[in-house]
């Protein structure tokens, strides 16, 4: 199993993923992306994109960060955002009360109203971690940035804390504009923000990252037409929970017991995504929230976890958010926002299949992730490595550098292409294999004589001869 600390390391080192604002002594729960990690980052999101909008009933679109205050009062979020929050009487040290209470006492306390927390923390005498002073009772404490909008003060508004709102209060607009039929779907990529009380994991609690959400609106009589994938699949419902019983296995039609066609069809097809986007079956597994954790909007819930490092934790939310939104927006804004469908008047019912982008990254890069004495290999997808293909002169003489960039502009119009003369060649594979670089070619002398090169594959470290002409097409078959 990989340690956080090492990837972390790694990560760091090779300037992939790192804190913000290093020379300030960083800013916790800000994290920021450089030249390789931008890369895998970019290329993600575009897998979702052509996934689930470019071919679907889905439209993007790109909204505002900073909301109108109002959105916020109707979506329950400036009630409702919040957690429960203890800070110590000595050192002023702030930290989340139900985690410290499931750190400590290894007890689910999901759903607890603030009193029995406090209860609970009294009677096991849990202090400040960090210097054992006393804590004060839980207070919430709402998760939301505020920032004051123009030159008047008090004219404050939120950054937003999920994609998802604007979306909703998008949608009358979008639904006309576009499809204007049931079921259609509005999808967005786009920074959050929440002002996590303990930031930690790395990038998996962050106070600013980034969401790939959908909202899909149907009616809620209709049924999905298409068939499900096929998948033998992890799953924690909340019986299973709630009798204190594991995960088991089971087929993913088998969920159509459990919860509605639509939520499974969107199950079905983010699980489906993740597995070709790279990620290993048996470190995902599909939980359903219990009654006590569900947020104020849902019906029901299922996150999709990923078995971190540090334990099994969601990486991918996937809600029935119902009518709630479309129904508070309608109220506070005094717009109706029913549609027609067909004949029929409707508030359509919404599900919300919400995908962490950093979260999934760090997954990707977990899964991906493997050493032995000899080297240590970044095994990503072709499609999501930041180099997708390095070309290298066998020495720097003989017409090889200029063949080999010859080669370079080439393949450099397709693929994420990259060169590099520098250093003997194992050491020029080793570096591309730690990147991920799925694919490495070397110009020699034979390539001057016959336009043939060595295409050296990552994993199984195999090398082949190809001509440069077909070149294009033999890495294409790879994507
Ligand atoms: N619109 C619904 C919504 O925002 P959520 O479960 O609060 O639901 C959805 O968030 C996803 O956003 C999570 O599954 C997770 O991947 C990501 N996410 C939430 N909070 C995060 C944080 N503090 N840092 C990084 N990712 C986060």
């Amino acid at each position: 199993m990989v340690k956080l600390a090492e990837l972390q390391k790694f990560l760091v080192d090779k300037a992939i993923i790192f804190p913000t604002a290093e020379m300030y002594g960083s800013f916790a729960g800000f994290f920021d992306y450089g030249p390789l990690g931008v890369e895998i980052k970019r290329a993600v999101k575009q897998e979702w994109w052509n996934r689930f909008v470019s071919r679907r009933e889905v439209v993007g679109m790109d909204g505002c960060i900073i909301t109108h205050p109002k959105v916020w009062e109707a979506s329950g979020h400036i009630q409702a955002f919040q957690d429960p929050l203890v800070e110590c009487k000595k050192c002023k040290m702030r930290f989340r009360a139900d985690q410290l209470v499931e750190t400590k006492l290894k007890m689910n306390v999901e759903g607890l109203v603030l009193k029995d927390l406090g209860r609970i923390m009294r009677e096991h005498d849990i202090d400040c971690q960090k210097c054992g002073g006393e804590l004060i009772d839980p207070r919430y404490f709402n998760l939301m940035f505020s920032t004051e909008v123009g030159a008047v003060q008090g004219n404050t508004a939120y950054l937003r804390p999920e994609t998802a709102q604007v979306m909703f209060v998008d949608f009358p607009r979008i639904f006309k504009s576009s499809r204007g039929k049931l079921p259609f779907g509005i999808a967005q990529i786009g920074r959050s923000f929440r002002n996590e009380i303990s930031p930690r994991n790395f990038v998996f609690r962050g106070r600013e990252f980034e969401q790939m959400e959908i909202e899909y609106f149907f009616n809620k009589n209709s049924k999905p037409t298409e068939t499900l994938p096929k998948m033998e699949v992890t799953v924690w419902t909340r019986s299973a929970q709630e009798k204190k019983e594991p995960h088991k296995k089971t087929k993913i039609s088998e969920l159509l017991k459990l919860t509605s066609e639509w939520h499974v069809y969107w199950i079905a097809h983010s699980m489906k995504f993740l597995v070709d986007l790279g990620l290993r079956l048996e470190n995902l597994r599909l939980r359903q929230h219990t009654k006590d954790e569900l947020s104020h909007y849902a019906k029901d819930t299922w996150d999709i976890d990923y078995n971190y490092p540090f334990g099994w934790k969601e990486m991918v939310g996937i809600s029935n958010r119902a009518d709630f939104d479309l129904k508070q927006h309608s109220k506070f804004s005094g717009n109706d926002l029913s549609v027609l469908d067909g004949d029929e008047r409707v508030y359509p019912f919404v599900m919300e299949p919400s995908f962490g982008v950093d979260r999934l990254v760090m997954a990707l890069l977990i899964d991906a992730w493997h050493r032995d004495d000899e080297r240590q290999t970044l095994k990503l997808n072709p499609k999501i490595a930041p180099v997708q293909v390095a070309v290298f002169p066998l020495v720097n003489k003989e017409s090889m550098p200029e063949k080999s960039m010859e080669v370079f502009n080439q393949l450099s119009n397709e693929f994420r292409a990259f060169y590099d003369d520098k250093g003997s060649i194992g050491r020029r594979y080793r570096r591309q294999d730690s990147i991920g670089t799925p694919f490495c070619i070397t110009i020699d002398g034979q390539t001057l004589e016959d336009d043939t090169i060595t295409l050296r594959h990552r994993d199984s470290m195999n090398q082949e001869r190809v001509k440069i002409g077909k070149l294009s097409q033999k890495l294409s078959e790879s994507f």
